[in-house]
């Protein structure tokens, strides 16, 4: 899909009205499955980094940071709409974290990725994230994950 000259796509702090949508592209993105109580917790651990991806006021992307220590952050959850991959949504979520967590004096970021998502592990690493492990049976179906983790 072909992003017209008239779309307006902008990034925002999410609210709990979006929580709805934000799980919908969670469960058809993502293999593990999101209910919308284990989302609104994620909301609440750190508002701020609870971000959406808004084009033409529709919700097709979303991020949720975490801190994983003072000065360490980590991304939980990333997701963008399938039909709008590739257009650079997923990288303007990821500079507006990255922002936020400059504000909060966090110097690094750690996530973890399922070995096999090839598309993601080329997305992070664009960024400069590198492989620091692999975490045996991490998901439900116990399939691996990378430990990913950056200085920002
Ligand atoms: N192949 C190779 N490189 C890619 C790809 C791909 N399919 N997709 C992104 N990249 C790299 C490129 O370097 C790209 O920069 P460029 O276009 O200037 O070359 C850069 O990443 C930024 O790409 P975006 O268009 O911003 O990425 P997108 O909007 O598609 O979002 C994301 C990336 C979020 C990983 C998306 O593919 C997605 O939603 N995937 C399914 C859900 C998922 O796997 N999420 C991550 C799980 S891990 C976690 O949440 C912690």
């Amino acid at each position: 899909m072909a992003l017209k000259s008239k779309d307006v796509g902008t990034v925002r702090n999410a609210d709990l009205t979006d929580i709805e949508k934000v799980v919908e592209i969670a469960n058809s993105s993502l293999t593990e499955y999101y209910t919308n109580n284990l989302m609104m917790d994620l909301y609440h651990s750190w508002k701020d980094a609870f971000m959406v991806y808004t084009l033409n006021d529709r919700i097709i992307g979303f991020i949720a940071g975490g801190k994983y220590s003072r000065t360490e952050a980590r991304i939980l959850l990333l997701a963008v709409e399938g039909r709008f991959r590739g257009m650079g949504i997923g990288k303007a979520l990821m500079n507006e974290f990255i922002k936020l967590c400059r504000m909060h004096n966090i110097m690094s970021m750690r996530l973890e990725v399922r070995t096999d998502n090839r598309e993601a592990i080329q997305f992070y690493s664009s960024y400069g994230f590198s492989t620091i492990s692999t975490i045996r049976a991490y998901y439900s179906d116990s399939s691996d994950a990378y430990l990913m983790w950056k200085l920002i």
